[in-house]
């Protein structure tokens, strides 16, 4: 009865991993990749209300639909914002697409891209709700092994290599990368690996056929430490042919609104707001009202360096908590973001960290839930590490993330202490 695509769908951890933050509601749970509810800008989206209110026919105008590229007024203020400090990169308003989120405009790609079978290659580990979206479409994910810096472009030119030798250069689309302070690893993409990509992949669209990368940038205002580093358009501006580049306000302002965008190349993007148009031919026009007012009066901006505040802080206790309960533990070790929501940790080899295993059976019990890092990892290439765990420091009081690494730490002692 169910179609083929709703069986390539089935079994995603996002569902699992939501039902039980539901399920045990007593949990500290360092799993949600969720914001902080007392970073949501209340007093900002007040202010934007009252302004639209002040104004009844563009009020009455926002309450209609719009285009299914998005509201074109809205674009036009985010072409400007969203590439303010790299203007030689500000995209002409007809390339650049609103979405609800930027999940919709993942998934509206692949499925412009994908054809069951074809190949997308993503560093190992990498965001999880974008590898469900590729399986429920039907794609085989190639991971590609990455450290502090990101994706290591060496190890992906060599996959590419692979797939070619192995007559599969036409079946790979895409290069799916979160350049800054990932989801999960907290990895930033360095400025030589960025270059880099950009010759591999400028070599692979002469020598082999189209390859698309898409630049998936959900945390790139979540900066703590460190340079603000460019996107690939503001490094070499005709990337565009090959580069997507997606954001969202999800992090920076407010998931509620869920409001995302990107800048797609010339040639994808017919075929991609004609996929738009049979989804709901635009998306909620309402919300890019709102958001235009709030980046027009700076509303964003101005409410950006208190969200930063908060995590930059969170993410420290957290850092701390890992270093005072686990600083000891041979073979657990951890990555120290300069952005974003989530610390990346590795535990030694003997421990298997997934849901069947024993540390997650002593962690709930204890009283803390985690993402199993496996969960993360491409099924193919690059093996998944049984090993490692994605912990969150976005919804978490300072409290709570104390308590929850407490938690872990002596989970991960008693697993220990089990398995030698
Ligand atoms: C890497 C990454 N991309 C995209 C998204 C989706 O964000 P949106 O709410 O804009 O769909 C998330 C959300 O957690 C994310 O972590």
């Amino acid at each position: 009865m169910l179609s083929t695509r709703a069986q390539w769908a089935a079994g995603q951890p996002i569902g699992e991993l939501m039902a039980q933050a539901l399920q045990y509601p007593e949990l500290v749970s360092l799993a949600a990749g969720f914001v902080d509810n007392a970073t949501l800008p209340c007093a900002e989206v007040v202010a934007c209300f009252e302004q639209l209110s002040a104004d009844a026919s563009r009020l009455r105008a926002s309450l209609q639909y719009d285009t299914t590229a998005g509201s074109r007024s809205f674009r036009e203020v985010l072409a400007q914002w969203a590439y303010h400090p790299w203007p030689q990169a500000r995209p002409a308003v007809e390339q650049l697409i609103a979405t609800a989120g930027s999940n919709q405009l993942l998934h509206l790609i692949t499925e412009a891209l994908i054809d069951p079978g074809d190949i997308v290659v993503a560093a190992a580990p990498t965001y999880f709700v974008f590898m469900g979206t590729l399986k429920g479409a039907g794609a085989r994910v190639f991971g590609v092994s990455s450290d502090e810096d990101g994706m290591q472009i060496e190890a992906l030119k060599e996959t590419l290599e692979q797939l070619d030798g192995q007559g599969l250069a036409k079946r790979v689309k895409a290069i799916y990368l979160v350049p800054d302070y990932d989801n999960p690893a907290g990895s930033t993409l360095s400025m030589q690996r960025r270059q880099e990509l950009l010759e591999l992949v400028e070599r692979w669209n002469r020598e082999k056929g189209a390859l698309v990368v898409l630049w998936d940038n959900a945390y790139q205002l979540l900066r703590y430490d460190g340079e603000e580093l460019p996107p690939l358009s503001a490094i070499e501006p005709s990337c565009r042919r090959f580069v997507v580049e997606l954001g969202t306000f999800s992090k920076s302002f407010a998931p509620g609104i869920r409001v995302g965008w990107g800048v797609v190349p010339s040639w994808l993007l017919a075929p991609v707001l004609e996929i738009k148009a049979n989804i709901d031919f635009g998306s909620a026009h309402f919300n890019q009202v709102l958001m235009e007012i709030a980046l027009r009066d700076g509303l964003v901006d101005a409410h950006l360096p208190a969200i930063v505040a908060t995590y930059r802080s969170k993410r420290d206790t957290m850092l701390t908590a890992l270093e005072e309960s686990m600083g000891d533990l041979p073979g657990v070790q951890w990555r120290h973001p300069r952005g974003g929501l989530y610390v990346w940790l590795t535990l030694p080899n003997a421990v298997d960290a997934a849901e069947s295993g024993l540390l997650w059976r002593i962690a709930t019990k204890l009283g803390v839930l985690y993402v199993p890092g496996v969960y993360c990892f491409p099924t193919e290439g690059y093996p998944p590490q049984r090993n490692s765990i994605r912990l969150s420091f976005g919804v978490q009081s300072h409290e709570g993330i104390r308590r929850g690494v407490q938690m872990l730490s002596q989970a991960i002692r008693q697993t220990l202490t089990a398995t030698v």
